[in-house]
């Protein structure tokens, strides 16, 4: 029982699962790198959206206490903890959403690739256990370089024979809450009002907020579309320094995959119009990635939306993010194709 190693038979914790067993609807939600600064508060959110019913908490460490800690908060779903290696398959057995925000994360002078080294081999070995154990959950990857790592996710599953492009998408949504935020500021609107589409991948240049198409319709200065477009593309640098050598964004990253989880799980439950951006499988371009509008579904990402038409300033960024995205996405492929 995965129960047992996190807090023994006797706990509280396992009367209310027995309980609970009954009862339960929802959807069941497995969080990879539970115990780090994203996933804890990922883990404290998820335990109190209605949609979860069973929330898995898994990390190579310190899950038995985040566990505890966020099982005594008095919300519906049912969180059980799962410590290492040898306890993934049971994290991710019969799970209907598996996020993973599993990974190193930069420090001051990186870019988001001079993480591959370390994270590709961890979302590798991840996506095998989803491959084996839940191969029909729909997955959002936080774990960056986002524009290598799902193209890895993809491979792994191609090779295990359980690919479904579209219950794979690569989580891009800080940059959209991002754009939201900074257009509102510019604006004077409140940022719930504000909704920015933001294309392409999630690095740097690769980052393209379509401002042109942002609700409600607006003008900017050539002057805001530079400051803008740069302050969206450098944001997680920007909190990278300030956070000065202890992390990247958390809570905010935390925020986003939670909305974005929550699109997923209204689309799983069969509601219609559930639209959001993300790094999927695409025709959009001639890339085989790409970052867009989405519709969300039963199916997971079951539309992929056009760009919709591009001013000048937007055409000549698509450009340029398409040639790094290009060798991102390659990267990606071969660290699997080459093993
Ligand atoms: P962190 O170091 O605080 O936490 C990462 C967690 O992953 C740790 O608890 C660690 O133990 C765990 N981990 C490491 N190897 C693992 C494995 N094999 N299996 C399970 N868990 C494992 O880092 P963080 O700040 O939470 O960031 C995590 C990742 O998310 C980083 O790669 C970061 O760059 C990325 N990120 C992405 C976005 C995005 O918009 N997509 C935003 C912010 C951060
Ligand atoms: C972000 O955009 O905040 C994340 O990708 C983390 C980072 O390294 O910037």
């Amino acid at each position: 029982h995965p129960q047992k190693s996190v807090l023994g038979e006797n706990s509280m914790l396992s009367l209310q699962d027995c309980r609970a067993k009954g009862g339960a609807s929802g959807f069941k939600v497995a969080i990879l790198g539970a115990a780090g600064g994203i996933g804890q508060p990922l883990a404290m959110l998820m335990k109190i959206n209605p949609l979860v019913s069973v929330l898995h908490l898994y990390d190579v460490v310190n899950t038995p206490g985040v566990t505890a800690d966020i099982s005594h908060m008095d919300t519906s779903a049912v969180v059980r903890g799962f410590l290492g290696a040898q306890e993934l398959e049971n994290a991710l057995t019969g799970m209907d959403l598996v996020i993973i925000p599993a990974g190193v994360p930069r420090k001051p002078g990186m870019t988001r690739d001079d993480l591959f080294n370390i994270n590709a081999g961890i979302v590798k070995t991840l996506c095998e256990g989803i491959a084996k154990s839940c191969p029909n959950a729909v997955v959002n990857l936080i774990s960056n370089p986002v524009n290598s790592t799902v193209p890895i996710a993809a491979e792994v599953f191609k090779k295990a024979g359980t690919y479904d492009p579209k219950k794979l998408l690569g989580v891009t949504m800080l940059d959209v809450v991002r754009a939201n935020t900074f257009v509102a500021e510019v604006l004077g609107l409140d940022p719930q009002q504000v909704s920015v589409p933001v294309v392409g991948g999630h690095a740097g240049v690769t980052i393209l907020p379509l401002l042109s198409q942002v609700k409600p319709s607006s003008s900017f200065t050539q002057e805001e579309i530079e400051y803008l477009t740069k302050r969206i593309q450098d944001g997680g640098t920007e909190v990278v320094q300030a956070k000065a050598g202890a992390g990247s964004a958390t809570l905010s990253m935390a925020y986003a995959a939670v909305k974005f989880a929550d699109a997923c799980l209204r689309g799983l439950r069969g509601d219609a119009g559930v639209v959001e951006c993300a790094f999927v499988s695409s025709q959009v371009t001639e890339l085989p990635f790409f970052a867009s509008k989405v519709r969300l579904g039963r199916g997971g990402a079951e539309e992929v939306y056009q760009l919709g038409p591009l001013n000048e300033y937007e055409r000549a960024g698509l450009e340029k993010a398409k040639k790094e995205l290009s060798e991102s996405i390659q990267k990606g492929v071969s660290f699997i194709s080459s093993k």
